[in-house]
């Protein structure tokens, strides 16, 4: 814990990522989970260090066979369809108050010359060798598999046979990069968070150890295109990591400036990409490793894993029309400790709202304001207020589930203080003790406000509009209605 705070201490900027989503999905709230986590540190640190000083990057992973495949179905052109769809996902995450700094689609031109440019490097490099490949391929993960990866002849996860592919293929050599993978993680602690993962990882290097893998497709034509061999495109995976390097701004004068990379966001589906692949390609390529990779947990709903064929998957943006912005993102950080599995329930969801939100940030500020507007002329005393909690070591170790019920805990105390001294009575006898007791609450509310807005930007920002510099003003609307 002690070396977080130094770290961050020390830290005079901030670039953090998430995945880049495939297009052929809907957006649904497991995206959204790694995304809203992001924007929240991204929203932290901006605070901390100044806007210019935090990048943060989101965006779509184009160039795959599942694009194609989609393409088809829809019955459009390539192009038209990953216009189409990224513009989607982009827009959704707008309505959910994303605040990216870059939204990078992997088609992009600046991205496309990234990728060749490392690969002529690794190339160079001697770690690229041709060979053929005889295999397993799923789609779905977009990765080569073995049989024994399989149950009952199928991909466990996406319910298919893979495709049997045999193709002579450029590979890289990953093998190369086994030790020097392996103490750089035993070295390291923080590089893989949390612990979990990390060791998952070193089992994964100790038992299965590290194969040269394909970074090549020879048969699609969809993808960027090699540069020392032009029949063949690149496997999507080499290519969608290099999306971390080129939003940092690869071959401009900005790439020292925000590379390496402080922290990868991923869910713990892709750790081997990131964990092992990524790592040993950054050597190849001459470049520093990002400073950590954080994967979190998956969320079911209602106990089922989120999928198409069973339908469950919900649409954030439904989700957050009725209840806003600041609620999915209440939910999804408060109730999942990050890093570890969970489930949402709409039903819970419901709950979590109206008691939390609604009945406790939600009812403070509307009876804390009415009374000062009637007891004090719409004004408040501001006063110090020492903090009952300290929540950087918290946000900065991504405990978001800690920070949250921390500061709700601390909600929930001032609400117990308006029932203590019951002001209502207190005013007939003692006015000026009062305004000094509510004025404390208003100042404590206001400082909560600022460790929340984070989390909670759009609900902090008007708590802090109507207590503004000593003023309430009134605000007919209601901050959380409640929902039955
Ligand atoms: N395109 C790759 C990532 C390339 S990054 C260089 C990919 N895309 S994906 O669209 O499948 O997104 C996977 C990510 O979505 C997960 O790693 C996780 O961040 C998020 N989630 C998808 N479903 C989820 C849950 N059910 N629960 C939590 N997160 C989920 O993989």
């Amino acid at each position: 814990m002690k070396k977080t705070t130094q770290q961050n201490q020390t830290r005079s900027k901030f670039y953090v990522t998430t995945p880049i989503y495939y297009i052929n999905d809907v957006p649904h709230i497991g995206h959204a989970y790694s995304t809203i986590a992001a924007d929240t540190l991204a929203r932290f640190y901006r605070d901390k260090l100044g806007k210019d000083n935090v990048l943060f990057v989101t965006g779509t992973d184009e160039n795959s066979q599942k694009s194609v495949d989609a393409a088809k179905k829809a019955e459009k052109s390539i192009q038209t369809y990953t216009d189409e769809t990224a513009q989607k996902w982009q827009g959704i995450f707008d309505n959910l108050g994303i605040t990216y700094d870059r939204f990078i689609r992997t088609t992009d031109t600046d991205h496309i010359a990234t990728v060749q440019d490392i690969l002529q490097k690794v190339y160079d490099n001697g770690d690229i060798y041709k060979g053929v490949y005889e295999g397993l391929y799923c789609v779905g993960h977009e990765a080569f598999m073995k049989e024994d990866d399989l149950v009952d002849g199928l991909c466990p996860d996406h319910k298919k046979a893979p495709e049997h592919i045999k193709e002579e293929n450029w590979f890289f050599k990953l093998s190369k990069y086994q030790d020097r993978l392996k103490h750089y993680i035993l070295d390291n602690p923080d590089f893989i968070q949390p612990q979990s993962r990390r060791n998952e990882v070193l089992s994964f290097i100790e038992t299965k150890g590290l194969e040269d893998f394909s970074i090549s497709r020879e048969t699609q034509e969809w993808g960027i295109r090699l540069p020392f061999d032009d029949s063949q495109v690149a496997y999507v995976w080499f290519d969608a990591l290099l999306n971390y390097v080129t939003a940092a701004g690869y071959g401009t004068d900005n790439f020292d400036k925000w590379w390496p990379a402080d922290l990868h966001i991923v869910g713990k589906d892709i750790i081997k990409f990131h964990c092992i692949y990524w790592p040993a390609m950054l050597w190849s390529a001459g470049l520093d490793l990002p400073r950590q990779v954080f994967a979190h947990g998956f969320f079911t709903i209602n106990g089922e894993k989120i999928s198409k064929s069973l339908g469950n998957a919900i649409d954030p943006t439904e989700l957050v029309q009725k209840y806003g912005n600041d609620a999915l993102r209440y939910y999804l950080l408060r109730e999942i400790t990050f890093g570890s599995d969970g489930d949402f329930s709409l039903q819970r969801f419901n709950d979590v709202y109206n008691s939390d939100l609604a009945n406790n940030l939600g009812n403070l500020t509307s009876r804390l304001s009415t009374m000062l507007i009637k007891y004090n002329n719409a004004k408040y005393n501001e006063v110090k207020v020492k903090p009952r909690y300290e929540y950087e070591d918290d946000i900065t170790s991504l405990k978001f589930h800690t920070c949250l019920s921390e500061l709700f805990s601390w909600l929930d105390s001032l609400n117990g203080a308006i029932e203590e001294n019951k002001p209502w009575e207190l005013f007939k006898t003692d006015p000026e003790k009062t305004v000094t007791v509510l004025s404390a609450i208003a100042c404590e509310l206001l400082l909560i406000t600022k460790y929340l807005e984070p989390f909670l930007p759009e609900s902090s920002k008007k708590v802090q509009a109507i207590f503004h510099n000593g003023v309430i003003t009134q605000n007919s609307e209601v901050l959380f209605p409640k929902f039955d």
